[in-house]
C-alpha cells in the first residue's frame, strides 16, 4: 500500500532528502575512526556519572523516575544558567530553555520559526546535521562562503542587499557556528562578530548561534555573540556533549522569552528528566572548570598531534587550518575526490568524512576532508593518517 496521500506537502519535501545520517561511513571492524566527533572515551567522566546515578537513586528513590524528575532536574537548569553569566550570558529562567540534546533545540528553532517559504541562511561549509534538519522544514536555504576568519560577512551584506533590491523575503536567521566551527575548525573573528550582529538588525533577521564547541579553547577564549545582543536578536544554543557526555542528551537555547517559549511549546515532554537530574546531580559535585580545563589540555595535545602527523605524512599540495580549539581538522586536498578517497581509505581500515556532506551543493566540498581528533587515542590516529598521506600520495601525486 502506498502511504504517499497521508503525508502533507511539507513531509513529502522532507522525504525526498537524502535520509538521515546518510554521510555516516560504513567502517570495517577495528577501522580508526577520523569521522567520529565524539569525546574521547577516555575524557567521559563516567565514575562521576555512575555516582551520580547511584546518589539519585539512593537519596530519592522512584522520585526521578516520575515525569516530573526530581528537584535535580531544576539545579541542571540553574547550574546551566550560572555557567552561561560566567561568560557573560545573563538570562533569566524563562529566557533558557533545557532540551534533549543541542539537535533537539535546532529542531525545535527550525520548527517554530520555518515553514516552506522561510529562508535560512547558512555557513558553507556547515554542520550536516544541522543542514538535514532546516532542509527538513524548507527548500530555501541558502548558503554565505567562510574563510580562515569565519562567514564572510561582506558577501553576506551583499546577498542582503540584493534580496532587499528585489523585495526577497529576508532570512528568518542565519545559522553560524562562530566558534571552532564543525567542519573547518575556524573561529569567526571580533570584527566580524560585531558586523554580523549590525547586519541582523539592519536588514531584520534573527541569528541561531550554534556553540557547541565554544567551551574548548585551547588559546583565547572567543566572546559568544549572544554576549553582545542588545536587541535579543540571537539564538544562543549550548551542549553538554562535547565537554560531558553526548549520550545524557542535554542542550539548551538561551535567548528571548517570546522564541524560547514557542519552542517549549512543542517541546512539550520530549526530553528527559532521568539524564537531566542526573547530570544536575552530577554538576553538583563536580569542578566543571576543573573538567574543561583538563579537557583543553586533552585535546589540545591531540590536535597537535593529528597537525604533527599531518606534516609529516601530507604531500605539500595538501593544505589545512590549525584550529584553536574544537574537535576537527579540514583538509583541502586539491583535485583529489574525497568520496573515491574515503573508498580506499575504509579498505585500508581508516574513516574520515567527505567535504561534500558539509555544503547544501555537495561539489563545492568534492575536494575537502574533515578530520577528528577527538575521539582516537594518538597513536592510532598517527596510524591512520600515514594511511591517508600514503594513499594520496599512491593514488593522486
Ligand atoms: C556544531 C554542532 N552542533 C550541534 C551538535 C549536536 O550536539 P548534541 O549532541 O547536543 O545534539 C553537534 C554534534 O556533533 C555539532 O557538531
Amino acid at each position: 500500500m502506498s502511504y504517499n496521500h497521508f503525508f502533507p506537502t511539507s513531509i513529502k519535501n522532507a522525504l525526498s532528502n537524502d535520509p538521515p545520517g546518510a554521510w555516516i561511513p560504513k567502517i570495517p571492524t577495528d577501522c580508526i575512526r577520523l569521522h567520529r566527533g565524539y569525546p574521547a572515551s577516555s575524557l567521559v567522566p563516567y565514575d562521576e556519572i555512575k555516582s551520580a546515578v547511584n546518589t539519585l537513586i539512593d537519596n530519592e528513590h522512584d522520585l526521578p523516575l516520575h515525569y516530573l524528575g526530581s528537584a535535580q532536574v531544576g539545579l541542571l537548569k540553574e547550574k546551566i544558567q550560572r555557567r552561561l553569566s560566567e561568560r557573560g550570558i545573563v538570562v533569566k529562567d524563562a529566557e533558557l530553555l533545557v532540551t534533549s540534546g543541542s539537535s533537539q533545540a535546532l529542531d525545535l528553532i527550525a520548527r517554530t520559526l520555518l515553514d516552506q517559504t522561510a529562508v535560512v541562511f547558512m555557513e558553507a561549509p556547515t554542520y550536516m546535521e544541522a543542514l538535514e534538519t532546516f532542509k527538513n522544514y524548507t527548500k530555501q536555504v541558502i548558503s554565505v562562503p567562510i574563510d580562515e576568519h569565519g562567514l564572510k560577512v561582506d558577501v553576506l551584506e551583499t546577498l542582503l542587499l540584493k534580496r532587499k533590491q528585489e523585495q526577497l523575503p529576508m532570512p528568518r536567521f542565519m545559522y553560524t557556528i562562530p566558534s571552532f566551527h564543525n567542519p573547518s575548525g575556524v573561529t569567526m573573528n571580533p570584527e566580524r562578530r560585531h558586523r554580523l550582529l549590525q547586519l541582523a538588525s539592519t536588514f531584520d533577521f534573527l541569528i541561531v548561534e550554534d556553540d557547541a564547541y565554544g567551551e574548548l579553547s585551547f588559546s583565547e577564549k572567543p566572546i559568544p555573540l549572544k554576549v553582545t545582543d542588545p536587541e535579543q536578536r540571537v539564538l544562543h544554543v549550548g551542549s553538554l556533549s562535547k565537554v560531558v557526555a553526548p549520550g545524557m542528551r542535554i542542550g539548551w537555547i538561551a535567548g528571548a522569552e517570546k522564541l524560547v517559549s514557542a519552542c517549549n511549546w512543542f517541546k512539550k515532554d520530549l526530553d528527559h528528566p532521568f539524564a537531566q537530574a542526573t547530570i544536575g546531580t552530577y554538576l553538583q559535585h563536580t569542578d566543571l572548570e576543573q573538567h574543561i580545563t583538563q579537557l583543553r589540555n586533552a585535546y589540545r595535545s591531540r590536535r597537535d598531534v593529528l597537525v604533527a602527523a599531518l606534516e609529516q605524512s601530507m604531500p605539500e599540495y595538501v593544505k589545512w587550518t590549525i584550529p584553536g580549539g574544537g574537535y576537527f581538522v579540514w583538509l583541502h586536498v586539491p583535485n583529489v575526490d574525497t568520496s573515491l578517497l574515503l573508498e580506499k581509505s575504509l579498505s585500508e581500515g581508516v574513516s574520515f568524512i567527505p567535504g561534500k556532506y558539509f555544503f547544501l551543493t555537495p561539489s563545492e566540498g568534492k575536494y575537502y576532508l574533515r578530520l577528528s581528533f577527538s575521539y582516537e587515542e594518538p597513536e592510532r590516529m598517527v596510524e591512520g593518517i600515514q594511511k591517508i598521506g600514503e594513499l594520496i600520495t599512491e593514488n593522486y601525486t
